[in-house]
């Protein structure tokens, strides 16, 4: 008989054999952050993976929620080339949504189903550190490249991942937020997608798996591509198949794969038990990206 629950184990167990003592970074998007059902699914997909030996390191956005703060504050917000312009009011209510509201909400949800989650943001002992990102933009060939200032956008300059190697090596699971700190001690706004790449690379991670709320990356018919490179994913960011959001999760998982990350993934969390179909199944879901040097 197939699919007894005996053979969906049997199925798992050389995943599980795998990746057993590694670390696997899990980017959990604001947007995937639907409903309390899903959130419960996610939590025990984390719980799973800390209990058979994997340690999982959350980082998670929080989109949707800023931009319900900031609405209920009256603070209006506007985008520059998908990054946030983020004035000092805005950096306030960014960093009390993340760091507060989401962090804890994620925090607590592992903690009521059993497992030991801990909230950090880039300003505990030190964790990411910091630095204003600057954006070019050319309106077009014939005029120079602009300088746009972002506010307190921030680019990642360094990661120290002691405090996440305490966390998990004590049995706790580390839940990030996207807050950097500057060398003067000024905070950041940093894209979630890039803060959970450049802490897969600095831990080594044996994968990087972005949760978001579509499948993966679709193509201009909505088709999803289960398996793109390097080249294929500049092309459709320079032909505007891919946009917005999407930009930064394929910049970033590339980069992480260059950093030697062992796989980056991005998949939908609106699929209950996401986390698990990916790691745990022949199959798998979303799409898988690839490097330059593994084109395919
Ligand atoms: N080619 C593409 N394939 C799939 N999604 C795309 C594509 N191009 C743009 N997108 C957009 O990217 C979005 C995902 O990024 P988005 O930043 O909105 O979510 P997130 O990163 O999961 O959440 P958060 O930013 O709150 O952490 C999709 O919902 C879709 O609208
Ligand atoms: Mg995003």
């Amino acid at each position: 008989m197939k699919n007894t629950v005996a053979d969906i184990l049997i199925e798992a167990l050389p995943y599980i054999q795998k990746f057993s003592g590694k670390t696997v970074v899990i980017k959990y998007g604001g947007h995937a952050m639907v409903d309390e059902e899903l959130k419960t699914k996610f939590s025990k997909d984390i719980i799973l993976l800390k209990t058979i030996g994997i340690n999982p390191v959350v980082v998670h956005g929080g989109g949707p929620q800023i931009n319900k703060a900031l609405k209920a504050m009256g603070i209006t917000s506007t985008f520059i080339k998908g990054m946030r312009y983020t004035d000092d009011a805005t950096m306030d209510v960014v960093e009390m949504v993340l760091g507060g509201k989401v962090n804890k909400d994620v925090v607590s949800r592992i903690n009521l189903e059993g497992g030991r989650a801990v909230g950090l943001t880039g300003k505990d002992a030190g964790l990411i550190l910091a630095e204003k990102m600057t954006i070019y933009h050319q309106e077009d060939e014939t005029k120079p490249p602009e300088i746009i200032d972002p506010g307190m956008v921030g680019d990642v300059s360094r990661v120290n991942p002691e405090i996440i190697h305490t966390l998990s090596d004590q049995g706790f699971i580390p839940i990030i937020a996207p807050v950097g700190v500057g060398t003067k001690g000024e905070t950041y706004n940093i894209n979630a997608d890039v803060v959970a790449a450049r802490i897969a690379s600095a831990l080594s991670a044996e994968r990087l798996i972005l949760v978001t709320d579509v499948d993966g990356v679709l193509d201009s018919d909505k088709t999803l591509i289960s398996s793109l490179n390097e080249q294929q994913a500049r092309q459709m960011i320079r032909d505007s198949r891919i946009s917005g959001g999407m930009i930064p999760k394929v910049e970033c998982g590339l980069s992480a794969l260059n950093a030697g990350v062992k796989k980056a993934h991005i998949i939908n969390g609106k699929i209950a038990h996401a986390v698990l179909l990916e790691l745990f199944t022949d199959s798998g879901i979303g799409t898988q990206l690839f490097a330059k040097k593994f084109n395919n």
